[in-house]
């Protein structure tokens, strides 16, 4: 699908709600980049993890998000996470990583590096980033922002599914319990919460399947 300008294109909301599935799909529609700004925080917290540092150290949190080069390459039709020249993108999605990140997302200055590069990788537009203050904080002045949403049921199940073609092994109740912890660290940090913007629309996808939300995000684009 081609629109007249090169948009910018902020997709925000909690765990499991669809946020880098939908935002890849609409990115691929659209021929452009797509930004996944979660696997950024999460790169940082399995470097902090394999070198063990401490995650309670914010000094040194920030020295490491200074430290650490992050890439996202294609490779064929699949987008890989690159850390410090290693492909990651397996293992950032580790449950022990998940249950770990929302504690190194909370530091200011790891925040700051990271914000600082998300804003460069949106500069010449034609770019779709997912994460929690996309339109709040990293990009303000997105031409379009979504805030996807679904039940806690409904983000456990997805999240469950996923962790079990992993094979990786945890209950349903315990996967809704660290999804309730996550978010509610996300939404009540000091610096650039998990919120919905003033000016962002709301799709809530608890009974949506895919298509139909990336075909309504579609539409919107083509509206503005
Ligand atoms: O979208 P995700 O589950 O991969 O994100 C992992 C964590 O990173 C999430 O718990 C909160 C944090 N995060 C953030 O604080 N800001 C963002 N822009 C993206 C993610």
């Amino acid at each position: 699908m081609e629109l007249e300008k090169q948009l910018v294109i902020a997709i925000d909301g909690p765990a499991g709600a669809g946020k880098s599935t939908v935002a890849k799909l609409v990115a691929k529609r659209l021929g452009y980049i797509y930004i996944d700004t979660g696997a950024m925080y999460r790169a940082l917290t399995l470097k902090a993890l394999q070198k063990e540092i401490s995650l309670q150290s914010e000094v040194n949190l920030a020295q490491l998000a200074r430290d650490t080069r992050i890439n996202f390459i294609k490779k064929g039709l699949e987008d890989r996470v690159i850390i410090d020249g290693l492909d990651k993108t397996e293992e950032i999605r580790a449950n022990r990583v998940s249950n770990n990140v929302s504690t190194v997302a909370k530091v200011a200055e790891v925040r700051g590096e990271l914000v600082r590069i998300q804003r460069e990788l949106a500069q010449s537009g034609g770019v779709v980033m997912d994460g929690r203050d996309i339109g709040t904080v990293v990009l303000p002045e997105a031409d379009l922002k979504i805030f996807l949403t679904a039940t806690v049921e409904e983000r456990t199940k997805r999240r469950y599914q996923d962790l079990q073609q992993k094979e990786e092994a945890v209950s349903f109740e315990q996967l809704k319990e660290e999804i309730i912890r996550r978010d509610e660290i996300d939404r009540n940090r000091d610096i650039a919460p998990l919120k919905k913007a003033t000016d962002a629309i709301e799709i809530d996808t608890t009974k949506l399947n895919i298509d139909a939300v990336v075909d309504k995000i579609l539409t919107i684009c083509q509206e503005l």
